[in-house]
């Protein structure tokens, strides 16, 4: 790991993950957590405040030493145990079917194998434990795919291989998770090849 992704790197993504914009997704979607809860690409922790008090656990996974380290800063204030862990989503450092819920926001679009991935996440949730998911992907429209093909090579260079052209319905199908709610579309304002949002819930089976 160069020196852009191990000091630099992790500030950035503290920083653009933790715009006003984002915080209304992310506070309505985590709430629906409950259990055990497995966070996978917990970043810098921006998901904790939005958690329910009376959760049993969170675990949360992620590669980047240095989101762990701005994660741990949001610890103390959690009305529930934490446990951060570094990994990978591709080979989470979990036991089989542990968790009620696993949560991923805006992750799959940095994974090195987002199928791959998502096995993890199905082999980590117990039978009929849910997914609760915020990524951005794919657009519907032809012309902002394109655009989000062509990005995509310069763009994950600088924002830790970050992929705009991902498409995660057709991904979490591929994973075995069938969505129980799915909205899509620009959810928040901005260049439209990096604000086309999924965002739902989807059951392992
Ligand atoms: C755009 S950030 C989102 C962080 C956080 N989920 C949030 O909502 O603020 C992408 C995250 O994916 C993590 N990531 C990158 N590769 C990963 C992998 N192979 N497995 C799990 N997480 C990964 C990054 O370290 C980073 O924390």
């Amino acid at each position: 790991m160069g020196w852009y992704e191990r000091l630099i790197l992790p500030r950035l993504i503290d920083c653009a993950m933790g715009q006003a914009r984002l915080t209304g997704l992310r506070e309505a979607q985590v709430g629906l957590a409950a259990g055990r809860v497995l966070e996978v690409g917990i970043g810098s922790g921006l998901n904790l405040p939005f958690y329910q008090r009376d959760l049993i656990e969170v675990v949360g996974v992620d590669p980047s030493l240095g989101l762990l380290s701005r994660a741990r800063q949001h610890v103390a204030w959690c009305h529930f145990p934490v446990r951060l862990m570094q990994g990978r989503g591709e080979a989470l450092p979990v036991e089989d079917q542990g968790f009620d819920t696993a949560v991923m926001t805006w992750t799959l679009c940095s994974v090195q194998d987002p199928l791959a991935t998502l096995h993890e996440i199905r082999r980590a949730l117990r039978p009929a434990g849910r997914l609760i998911f915020i990524e951005h992907g794919a657009a519907a429209d032809d012309r902002v795919r394109r655009w989000q093909t062509r990005l995509t090579p310069y763009w994950r260079r600088l924002a830790g291989n970050c992929h705009l052209d991902r498409p995660v319905d057709q991904l979490l199908a591929a994973a075995g998770f069938r969505p129980v709610t799915l909205e899509r579309g620009h959810l928040i304002a901005g260049p439209r090849p990096l604000t086309y949002h999924y965002r739902g819930t989807a059951l392992a089976g």
